[in-house]
């Protein structure tokens, strides 16, 4: 039965991910974060402590804890890993409002922190987590590594249509999307599908806006519903993982699928 690792499973997208893939008792499921106690004790009180899971503790930025966790996981697992799937990320916050120029010309030196740690965090920490695991992975069956991507890192969606919002953490996105093409270039031959995939729009907590803040964000809402408009709105994580995972076992490195970017749908309709 496949193994899986996935990174920021504390909350959000990442917390349902092991939830999802820890119910099926036959999978070996390897959740990363931060800190590790909470998630240990969450994981005791809310899924009877699944004998199928293992928390590791590693910041994704620290290099060292990385190769630590892939130590670990190569531990549990024999030396093998099935599926590497890098979730953890900084979503859109200071930048998730105002445009970039504003952003900038305001507030110079908050920008080069935040652009530092975005990269930092969405782009850096992926290329060292996938080299950490990529002995494991080269063992493994099913040999998938996924990152997280988002609509607002698709550059033809920005252009069509004028969307400002979000432009930092887009530009990491953006710059994963890169970084998943140059691994499945170097590994197609050895049968690694590398793939970024989209959850959609997702409620993880960050649509909790205020009047003014709303106010702001409604403009960049009517622009997703004049390009989707059936779009509903935000769905919870539940569905978005459903997607996600339907889209991953589709995908194949024999299909031509390595290196793609793709929606939840497993195309490029974002929405
Ligand atoms: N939600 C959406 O609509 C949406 C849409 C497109 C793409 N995505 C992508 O999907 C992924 C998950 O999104 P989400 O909404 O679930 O995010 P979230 O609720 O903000 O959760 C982010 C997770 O990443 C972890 N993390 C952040 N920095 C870390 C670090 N340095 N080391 C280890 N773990 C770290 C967090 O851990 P802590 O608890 O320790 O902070 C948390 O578990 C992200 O990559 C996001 O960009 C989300």
């Amino acid at each position: 039965m496949p193994s899986y690792v996935i990174t920021g499973v504390s909350r959000g997208l990442g917390w349902e991910f092991l939830k999802r893939l820890s119910s099926d008792s036959g999978n070996t499921v390897i959740g990363i974060v931060r800190d590790k106690a909470p998630t240990t004790k969450r994981v005791e009180e809310e899924l009877d402590g699944r004998a199928n899971i293992t928390i590791l503790e590693a910041d994704v930025t620290r290099y060292e804890s990385l190769k630590r966790a892939a130590a670990e996981a190569a531990a549990i697992n024999g030396g093998s890993l099935d599926y590497l799937i890098a979730n953890a990320g900084l979503n859109m916050s200071w930048d998730g409002l105002d445009p970039i120029g504003d952003l900038s010309a305001a507030e110079p030196e908050k920008m080069t922190d935040y652009f530092g740690a975005m990269m930092n965090t969405n782009v850096l920490a992926n290329i060292n987590l996938y080299a950490s695991f990529m002995p494991l992975v080269l063992e493994g069956k099913d040999k998938k590594v996924v990152h997280l991507t988002s609509a607002l890192g698709d550059v033809d969606f920005a252009r069509d249509y004028n969307l400002t919002l979000g432009s930092v953490y887009a530009a990491s996105k953006a710059a994963m999307n890169m970084v998943t093409a140059k691994f499945a270039a170097q590994y197609r031959g050895d049968g690694v599908l590398f793939l970024g995939v989209c959850p959609g729009v997702v409620d993880t907590g960050q649509f909790n806006l205020s009047p003014e803040e709303m106010a702001k964000f409604a403009p960049m809402l009517q622009k997703w519903q004049s390009y989707a408009p059936d779009f509903k709105g935000p769905v919870s994580p539940d569905v978005a993982v459903t997607d996600v995972l339907v889209v991953v076992e589709k995908c194949s490195v024999d299909k031509g699928d390595s290196g793609a970017i793709l929606s939840h749908f497993g195309n490029k309709q974002w929405l």
